[in-house]
């Protein structure tokens, strides 16, 4: 019996994907269909798909021609399941030429000719295409921008200075926009762009008051419109991991998390120079927070709060530090500008404790550790784009589910806003 393999992400199953089937299915007996995982779909920089890996794996089960179907999920596997399925006969589109030339070391390697006029970018595109407005600028407007184009159906559609014009400019050609002008002003270009009908993704503290966050959110339900807080580290893969490897108990009860982050501005020589930039709290804080709520929770007994301000400028912290008490727990978040220390994670509980070293925000490795030395164990998930990338797709699914992701929840949301002011 000669054994065919072929491989694809199959998203919303199409002509071209159809006749590919055909034509691999007639080259031998038995066709082994490997469909990419949600996960490797994204190391390989292909995101958003529109459907799930199980509605990806019952539509090839529908066309009727796989005798069998597995799950691609990493890099390498391609070799492993020749070998292991004593596969003849590779074969994949012709848009791959020369890129599965290395598999002929194990069996035969087919190219077939692409269905000319479809693709699933294009019918994910009428779709739901979103046009995404920048508004702000600086070093993480830049990253956003380019960001944008790893993300499929989503395209910049405008950009505008917060010192230009009104974040409203925006709507004549965009359905949605990135807010990252200063935190003072979040709450009311956040209000403007709702009202202008763009759903919004605004970077954290959304507002500097847990009031004026409800508000927004009231607001956005209102005109059905989305409002996500653009904390990226929530939608670091390694750090969803760690939090799951503290739920499932791994480390015991946890007693006592520490957070810090620092980057140290450059120097300034007068405080009025200080008022275009975010504070250590607004800068810093949201992250680190959150780290915090969604491991103990949103409901503290006491917080203290102590900062150590610039002189001349009386809002602007070098560094603060939050002290939490919880029922059986303590927190601390250390933020800085003007002070520079160990950005790391440390998560203490009974039977071990999580180690995630420095830039812990931007994390893509993490340690869980043991009294004994040989019941540690480590982890590491790519991070893309650091996490600018996902977060994006989860805002683009949001926007056409018309649900949001729950990475950061509302109450975490309001809460910082609170706690940043
Ligand atoms: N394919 C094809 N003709 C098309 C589209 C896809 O023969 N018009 C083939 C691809 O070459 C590949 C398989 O179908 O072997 C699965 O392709 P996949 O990448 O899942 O689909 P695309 O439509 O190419 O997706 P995208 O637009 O996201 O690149």
């Amino acid at each position: 019996m000669k054994k065919v393999i072929t491989y694809g992400t199959f998203d919303c199953l199409h002509e071209g994907h159809r006749r590919l089937l055909e034509r691999a299915k007639a080259l031998g007996d038995w066709l082994i269909v490997g469909v990419t995982s949600d996960d490797y779909d994204r190391t390989r920089g292909k995101i958003n798909a529109a459907q799930s890996l199980m509605e990806r794996v019952e539509a090839v089960k529908g066309v009727g021609l796989a005798d069998e179907i597995i799950v691609e999920e990493y890099e390498g596997q391609k070799i492993d399941d020749i070998r292991r399925l004593g596969v003849d006969v590779f074969t994949v589109g012709s848009d791959w030429v020369g890129k599965f030339d290395y598999l002929r070391e194990w069996c035969e390697v087919v190219y077939l000719p692409r269905t000319q006029g479809v693709s699933s970018s294009e019918i994910r595109g009428v779709r739901r295409g979103v046009r995404l407005g920048i508004f702000g600028t600086g070093v993480v407007a830049d990253k956003y921008r380019k960001e944008v184009e790893w993300v499929n159906g989503m395209s910049v559609g405008g950009q505008c200075a917060e010192f230009e014009a009104g974040v409203e400019s925006l709507a004549g050609t965009c359905d949605a926009v990135y807010v990252v002008s200063h935190p003072r002003r979040h709450a009311a270009d956040v209000r403007s762009a709702l009202e202008a009908g763009m759903h919004v993704l605004c970077e954290s503290p959304v507002a500097l008051s847990g009031k004026d966050f409800r508000d927004l959110v009231s607001l956005a339900a209102e005109r059905r419109l989305v409002l996500m807080d653009a904390i990226k580290t929530a939608y670091a893969t390694a750090y969803n991991r760690m939090l799951l490897v503290v739920k499932s108990g791994k480390i015991g009860r946890v007693v006592s998390v520490d957070a810090t982050c620092t980057s140290l501005m450059p120097p300034w020589q007068n405080p009025k120079d200080l008022e275009e930039s975010w504070n250590s709290r607004q800068a810093w804080a949201p992250a680190a927070l959150l780290t915090v709520f969604q491991l103990l929770g949103t409901h503290w007994e006491r917080v203290r709060r102590k900062s150590f301000f610039a002189e001349g400028a009386e809002d602007f912290d070098l560094f603060t530090k939050y002290d939490f008490e919880y029922e059986g727990a303590v927190a601390s978040v250390k933020v800085g500008k003007g002070v520079k220390s160990e950005g790391e994670l440390v998560v203490s509980g009974t039977d071990g404790y999580i180690y995630v070293p420095s830039p812990w925000w931007k994390t893509d490795y993490f340690e869980e550790r043991h009294e004994k030395a040989e019941e540690n164990r480590r982890f590491f998930y790519q991070l893309d784009g650091e996490g600018i990338r996902a977060q994006l797709v989860a805002f683009s699914r949001a926007i056409a589910t018309g649900r949001g992701p729950g990475n950061v929840t509302e109450a975490e949301s309001e809460v910082i806003a609170e706690l940043v002011k």
